[in-house]
C-alpha cells in the first residue's frame, strides 16, 4: 500500500468506528437489561470508607488507590452465565504500576479449580496510552494463560466507556461500548478450560508495581495519589446460583435454562456484520499480543483459537507484532484518531 492508500484506509476505518459508536451513545443504558445499585447488587471487599465512595443515588462508585490501600467490591450473588457490565473511567496522568480489574471469578469458593474472565487495565507512564488485557481461566487452568493485550482507540481516563463481559453456555464476548473486541466460542476440546461454575463480578484497583507496567519496570508513584477509577451504571444479568448447591443437585441447573436462552439472544450476543468488521479492525490495529499467535509458548494454538491469516503474518512467532510495520501503522493511526475523535493524544505526546 502506498502512503495515500494507507491514509484513505485509516480514514474510512475511523469513520466507520464513529458511525458504529453513534447509535449507541444515546441508548447505551436503555438497551441493557438491568442497572443495579451498589446496595442491591454488591458487597465491599476492601478499602474501607476512605477508598470506596458511593454516590448519593448509589449508582456510581469511586475506587481510590493511595499509599495505604486500594479498594474493591464484588457482586453479592454468584451467577451461572451472565452479562456483566459497567461504565468505567480510569485514573489519568501517571498510572504506572496500577491495575484496575473488572472481572468475574469464583476463586473464593474454588481455590484450586477456579474460573475467571478478565478485563485488566495495566496503567502506563505519563504520555503513554493505557494498555489492557483480557484473559480467561477454567477449572484452575492457570498454567494455560490465554491473554490478549491491546491499546485503545480513545483515552479511557477522559470519559466513561462501557466494558462488558458476556458469558453464555456456548461463548464469551468481551465488548467495549458497542464494539465486540474478543469472542471465544466454546469447543469440546476446551473441556473444563471453558468457565463452567457460577462466578461473581469483581472490580478492584490495586498496586501491581511488580508486574503491571512494562513487566514491573515502572512502579506506582504515590506523588500522584490518590488514583481514582469511577464505575457507574453497573449491570448484572444472569442466573443467580449457589455454587455448592449446583454441584450437589442437578436440579439447580434447570433454573438457569430460561436465562441461558435469554443470554443467547441478548443484543450483545448478536454481533452484526458491521460489528464483526469493527472487531476485526480493532484486533488488527490495537492488539499487540495474543497467546494464539505465540508459537514459542504454544507450538499448537489452544483449540478455541481461530487464526486470522493477517494477524498470523503480523505477529510472526512471538505473539507480538513485527515492530517496524507496527510502528508505521501506529503513528499514522494516531493522527487520525486525533482528527476524528478529538482524543487527548496530542497532550500526551
Ligand atoms: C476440574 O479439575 C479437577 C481437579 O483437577 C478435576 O478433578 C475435575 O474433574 C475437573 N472438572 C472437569 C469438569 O473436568
Amino acid at each position: 500500500m502506498n502512503n495515500q492508500n494507507r491514509l484513505g484506509f485509516s480514514l474510512s476505518v475511523c469513520i466507520s468506528f464513529l458511525l458504529l459508536l453513534q447509535p449507541f451513545a444515546g441508548g447505551a443504558t436503555a438497551t441493557l437489561p438491568r442497572i443495579i445499585s451498589f446496595q442491591k447488587g454488591f458487597t465491599q471487599l476492601f478499602g474501607g470508607d476512605t477508598n470506596l465512595l458511593r454516590s448519593g443515588d448509589d449508582n456510581t462508585v469511586h475506587l481510590h488507590l493511595n499509599q495505604y490501600t486500594g479498594a474493591g467490591f464484588r457482586s453479592s450473588d454468584m451467577y451461572n452465565h451472565g452479562l456483566f457490565s459497567a461504565r468505567i473511567k480510569l485514573p489519568s496522568e501517571y498510572t504506572a504500576g496500577i491495575v484496575v480489574a473488572f472481572y468475574t471469578s469464583n476463586g473464593d469458593v474454588f481455590e484450586k479449580t477456579h474460573d475467571e474472565l478478565d478485563f485488566e487495565f495495566l496503567g502506563n507512564i505519563k504520555g503513554k496510552p493505557w494498555r489492557f488485557q483480557t484473559n480467561l481461566y477454567g477449572n484452575g487452568s492457570t498454567s494455560r494463560g490465554r491473554e490478549e493485550r491491546y491499546t485503545l482507540w480513545f483515552d479511557p481516563s477522559k470519559a466513561y466507556h462501557r466494558y462488558t463481559i458476556l458469558w453464555t453456555s456456548s461463548k464469551i464476548i468481551f465488548s467495549i461500548d458497542n464494539i465486540p473486541i474478543r469472542e471465544i466460542q466454546r469447543t469440546d476440546e476446551m473441556g473444563a478450560d471453558f468457565p463452567s461454575k457460577p462466578m461473581s463480578l469483581y472490580a478492584t484497583i490495586w498496586d501491581a508495581s511488580n508486574w503491571a507496567t512494562n513487566g514491573g519496570k515502572y512502579k506506582v508513584n504515590y506523588k500522584y495519589a490518590p488514583f481514582v477509577t469511577e464505575m457507574t451504571d453497573l449491570v448484572l444479568h444472569g442466573c443467580t446460583s449457589n455454587p455448592i448447591q449446583q454441584l450437589s443437585t442437578d436440579n439447580n441447573n434447570n433454573n438457569c435454562v430460561e436465562m441461558d436462552k435469554q443470554l443467547e439472544t441478548i443484543h450483545y450476543n448478536n454481533i452484526t456484520p458491521k460489528q464483526r468488521a469493527a472487531m476485526k479492525r480493532f484486533r488488527e490495529k490495537y492488539m499487540y499480543y495474543s497467546y494464539c499467535y505465540d508459537t514459542l509458548r504454544y507450538p499448537v494454538p489452544p483449540p478455541e483459537c481461530v487464526i486470522d491469516p493477517v494477524l498470523r503474518q503480523r505477529f510472526k512467532e512471538t505473539g507480538r507484532p513485527n515492530f517496524d510495520r507496527r510502528h508505521r501503522r501506529h503513528s499514522r493511526k494516531r493522527s487520525h484518531v486525533l482528527t476524528f475523535e478529538q482524543s487527548d493524544i496530542r497532550n500526551s505526546r
